[in-house]
This record gives structure tokens, C-alpha cells and sequence, in this order.
């Protein structure tokens, strides 16, 4: 029997060869991510299925034979952002009727979403979830055959296909998956529902992948997961996530390892001694607390306490010293009074921060915090996300600025827009800007930070 990587090998020959019969010449195609690094990393895959079948990239809609929409739907304007792409492409397919419009991810595995689309969106050719998009191939060619809008959302799967084709946005780096889905079932949160049980993949396969990667150029790899801190406790032979930092790190010619996202709860005193003995792992975490109070971190079923959390800032700071720690923060939870919100401050001023991407709780159907009693009004919510951000960003500030005057290692990414500059990042995820030329891109060289901009530094490169 074919495995299902060479079903979808098959496909893709076959959609390669009715486009080209089609159009009479390569297809053109766009596609858009929308959300998290996850989301990235699967649009990669799309794309380098999609490059597969002989299309090349290009860069707005108008120009393309196929469009397609990586969704996301975390927060409401993610939603809102898709129908209003939605109504553009409506008024491009009219002048070109033969466009194929493709529309995958988390948003589409809400059904509400799927039943507009269904009555109002008919132009829109193939809809699939989160569960099948290895199945794209196949489900292309159906749409390429059939005449009729297609849809397949699956509720979940225990299935993980290995090993199709990616298109990678930066040859020195990329992300990995490690694990999908999520089983935490924070209160607020849709993630548990459109991307379903946590699932992770072997060791064996994500070693394998990892070292074909570095045998094509990548030094640096970003391990993802919804909650990576769990990873390997579902496997037949279970392993943890601190043992499979320590077989990443074995891997030679890869230099660093970064991860994401760790839930304070499952932060192992395992794992902080691998990072404090790494070489290879970056001195960045990047730990949610979404809030400072006890009782509604209680409602959102994190699992921690405001006691908790600020003991695990200070256990990693006293084993990582120049750790950079990031955050989310979720303000307007329901139920979440004044007192509750000065907590969330009080943990900000005391945990230093460098950065924290703080959001307005959003209403998602479904989820149990839709349902409670006692949401609160735009006009408090607004005040204390404007309160919050403030704080964030002076002790951002703060906080970036206290590598000035030093030298680092920086990871040279790309050339910046300003002509003769060139953008890299630290271990510490900030990034540097710097005079040079674009032969350092993908290479590690050392950089003097001499000016802190807020978030990122002017700085100036030494010689190698
Ligand atoms: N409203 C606002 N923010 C949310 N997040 C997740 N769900 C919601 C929601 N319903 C935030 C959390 C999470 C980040 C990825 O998005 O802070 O860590
Ligand atoms: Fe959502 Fe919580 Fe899972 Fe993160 S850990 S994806 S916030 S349910």
C-alpha cells in the first residue's frame, strides 16, 4: 500500500501537469499567513507543496492563477481580518473567473465560520482545517476537476505525516514542529478546539528532520508547540522535553536551538538545568502569564498562582542570569476587577520583562469564559490595556537596554529597507541593525551594541 506522503507526491504531478495544460504556462500563486509561528510554519508547507506542482511565488493577488489563506482565529479581528480579504478577492476573481481561492486553518475549523462561507462566500473553491492539510494535493485536484465549491474539515486525527515538501523563507534558519494540538483548555482560549489533542511526534523523526535541515544550511531551529513543556508525555515511550533538547543540542553544525511556547505549569526544574548547561540553547523564554491575579488565573484554568509564576522568574533568572524573558498578557478577562488588574501590574514591574505582547481578552465562541457572568465594558477594558502597554513599554525599554556598550553574537538575517544596514538578531531574540554588506547574511558574527532604540540596537560590526 502507497504511504500517504506519496499519495500526495502523485497529486502533486497531477495538479503540475493539469495547470500547465490549463494555463499554457507556469501558474502564479500568493499565499498569506495569519497568526502564530505554528500557522508560519504549516503556510511553508503549503507553499512548498504548491511550488511542487511547478507554481512560483509571487507577491499580490491580482497577479496570481491561485490564492491562498493561511487563517488564524485566536482573537475576533483575526476573523474579521479574513472576511475583509474575503471581499477584496470577490471583486479580483470577477475580472479573473478562473482564480482558485483557498481558504485552510484554524478559522475554518469552526463551523459557524465554514457555514458563511458556504452561503455567502461561494466563490471561495477549497476549504480544509487543520487536521488534513497534508491532504491539499489531493484536495486541489479535486478542485482543479470539479466545478463546485469543496470543503473538507476533519474533527481530528492521530495521524502525523512526515516528510512533505517545504518552502523555507530563510535558508540558515526555521521552525519545527514538535507536537500539535493543545489539551490545557485555558478558559479563554479556542486553540484546544480547531487544532485539537495534543499530539507529538517521535524523537527519532524530529532528530532525522532536524539533521536534514542542518545538511541544507540551517544553523538555527525554533522548536514549536502549543505548550512544548509537555512534550513526549503521550508518546508509546514517553520522553520529555529537556531529553529532547539534549539529543537537538548532540546534533552537529547546528548552533541555536530556540522553543516555544512553554506554559508556566509544566516548566520543569529538568528543563531549566539543561538550558543552564546548553551551549546551543538561546538564553530567551518565553513564558504566557496572561494575568497577575491568583483568582483569575484560577478562572482561566492556568494551573499557576501569582506566586507560582514569580518564583519560576526567579528559579530561571538564578540558573540564567541574562535570560531575556517575553510574555503574554491578557487584559478584560471576565470578572477581572481593578485589584485583579494592579496585580497584573505588580507582576510586570517585578518579573523585568524585555518584551510582552499584551492583548484584549477576545469572545470566543465556545470556549467556557464566552459564557461567564460579568464581562467587562469596552471603555474599562481600553483604559487598562492603555495603562498596561504603557508600563510594558517603559519597562521594555528598560529592560532591552541592558546589553548597551556590550559585544554580541549576532545571527545575520537579511538587508534592511535603510540601504547599507544590515538586521540581525542576539540569542536574546532583539534585534540589531548594523553597516554591512548582504555576504554576512546567514552567518554569526560579532556586533558592538552601541545604541539601544527601544527595541532594537544600532550597533556596529567587528572585524570576524
Ligand atoms: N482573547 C485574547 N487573547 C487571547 N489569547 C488566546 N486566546 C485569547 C482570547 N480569547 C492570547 C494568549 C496567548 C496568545 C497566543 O494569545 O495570551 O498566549
Ligand atoms: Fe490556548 Fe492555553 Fe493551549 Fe496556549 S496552553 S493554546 S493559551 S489552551
Amino acid at each position: 500500500m502507497m504511504d500517504e506522503k506519496s499519495i500526495q507526491m502523485e497529486y502533486i504531478n497531477r495538479c503540475a501537469a493539469l495547470l500547465k495544460e490549463n494555463l499554457g504556462r507556469d501558474p502564479r500563486f500568493f499565499i498569506q499567513n495569519e497568526g502564530c509561528q505554528m500557522n508560519s510554519l504549516q503556510t511553508e508547507t503549503v507553499a512548498g507543496m504548491t511550488e511542487s506542482m511547478g507554481a512560483v511565488r509571487v507577491m499580490t493577488e491580482e497577479e496570481a492563477d491561485m490564492v491562498i489563506y493561511n487563517t488564524c482565529t485566536v482573537r475576533e479581528n483575526a476573523n474579521q481580518k479574513i472576511y475583509g480579504h474575503l471581499g477584496h478577492l470577490k471583486s479580483i476573481k470577477r475580472q479573473n473567473p478562473d482564480l482558485k481561492i483557498v481558504l485552510f486553518g484554524c478559522m475554518m475549523q469552526e463551523q459557524h465560520v465554514v457555514e458563511k462561507i458556504r452561503k455567502d462566500y461561494g466563490f471561495v473553491d477549497l476549504v480544509f482545517g487543520t487536521h488534513n492539510i497534508h491532504k491539499f494535493p489531493e484536495l486541489f485536484y479535486r478542485t482543479l476537476t470539479a466545478n463546485s465549491q469543496i470543503i473538507d474539515i476533519w474533527q481530528d486525527t492521530d495521524e502525523i505525516v512526515e516528510g512533505l515538501p517545504a518552502s523555507r523563507k530563510y535558508k540558515f534558519k526555521t521552525g519545527v514542529n514538535i507536537m500539535f494540538g493543545c489539551n490545557n483548555f485555558c478558559s479563554y482560549c479556542i486553540v484546544p478546539y480547531v487544532r485539537g489533542r495534543e499530539k507529538s511526534r517521535e524523537p527519532q523523526a524530529i532528530l532525522r528532520e532536524i539533521e536534514e535541515l542542518v545538511e541544507d544550511g540551517v544553523t538555527e531551529v525554533m522548536l514549536l508547540g502549543q505548550n512544548v513543556n509537555s512534550y513526549g508525555k503521550n508518546l508509546a515511550v514517553p520522553v520529555t522535553f529537556a531529553q529532547l533538547l539534549t539529543e537537538i543540542e548532540k546534533i552537529e553544525g547546528l548552533k541555536w536551538i530556540r522553543f516555544m511556547t512553554s506554559h508556566p505549569k509544566d516548566l520543569s526544574d529538568e528543563l531549566i538545568d539543561v538550558m543552564r548547561t546548553s551551549k546551543k540553547i538561546c538564553h530567551h523564554l518565553h513564558l504566557p502569564m496572561q494575568s497577575g491575579s491568583s483568582s483569575i488565573l484560577k478562572k482561566m484554568n492556568r494551573h499557576y498562582d501569582q506566586e507560582r509564576y514569580l518564583d519560576l522568574v526567579r528559579k530561571i533568572r538564578e540558573a540564567v542570569p541574562d535570560i531575556s524573558l517575553t510574555t503574554d498578557i491578557i487584559v478584560g478577562f471576565p470578572g477581572e476587577t481593578e485589584e485583579d488588574f494592579l496585580d497584573t501590574l505588580e507582576v510586570v514591574r517585578k518579573s523585568n520583562f524585555d518584551t510582552a505582547f499584551t492583548f484584549i481578552y477576545s469572545r470566543r465562541t465556545g470556549t467556557p469564559a464566552a459564557s461567564m457572568e460579568d464581562q467587562i465594558p469596552q471603555e474599562v477594558v481600553k483604559d487598562r490595556f492603555n495603562r498596561l502597554l504603557s508600563l510594558v513599554q517603559e519597562k521594555g525599554r528598560e529592560n532591552s537596554a541592558r546589553f548597551e556598550g556590550t559585544i554580541q553574537e549576532v545571527l545575520v538575517e537579511e538587508e534592511n529597507r535603510e540601504k547599507g544596514l544590515m538586521t540581525g538578531r542576539t540569542q536574546y531574540n532583539l534585534l540589531v541593525h548594523f553597516p554591512g554588506n548582504s555576504s554576512l547574511i546567514g552567518r554569526y558574527v560579532k556586533v558592538k551594541l552601541d545604541t539601544c532604540r527601544g527595541f532594537y540596537y544600532f550597533g556596529t560590526l567587528l572585524a570576524q
